[in-house]
């Protein structure tokens, strides 16, 4: 093989490359489905999750109901992973502060189950930052019909 002939190689290989990246972002964006959070209209930490899923590059869609624990019962969400709003994201249910990270991993691992839960409100996971409060650490819960499972440790906004 002479020199010509690999760099003629070497050049269509990264035009296959380029072309290849110039496809794969706007299918990437395309790939985050809309995620729809019902929350009480008087929740301020709610607001707070929200933004940081549109942060994040979700396009949320919110809507209030003073009846958010009826929601939770329709939407099978167990008493005792309870939290404040809960979420609506492809087939998956999304409970309380999940950060929007694990909620990309998974839409991206695709695992069998209801969804994620963060039980209660821990302090400092997205949303509810408080000035002067140390993080907390807690566990996002995948769960569903066939149990339960450590899906991610977080402390605060930290993947731990
Ligand atoms: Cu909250
Ligand atoms: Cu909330």
């Amino acid at each position: 093989m002479n020199i010509m002939h690999m760099t003629r190689r070497s050049l269509l290989t990264g035009l296959a490359a380029s072309a290849m990246l110039a496809h794969s972002r706007p299918l990437q964006a395309q790939a985050l489905p809309k995620i729809v959070v019902s929350k009480d209209p008087s929740c301020g930490c709610c607001t707070g999750w929200v933004n940081h899923l549109r942060q994040a590059g979700f396009s949320a869609e919110v809507i209030e109901t003073s009846e958010i624990n009826w929601v939770k019962v329709r939407l099978g969400v167990p008493q005792d992973l309870a939290s404040c709003h809960t979420a609506e994201i492809g087939s998956y249910v999304i409970e309380g502060h999940v950060p929007a990270d694990a909620i990309k991993r998974l839409l991206a691992e695709n695992p069998t189950g209801k969804g994620l839960a963060v039980p209660g409100m821990p302090m400092g996971s997205p949303g509810m930052e408080m000035e002067g409060m140390a993080p907390e650490t807690y566990e996002v819960l995948l769960f569903g019909p066939s149990g339960r499972a450590i899906f991610a440790r977080y402390e605060g906004a930290r993947l731990l």
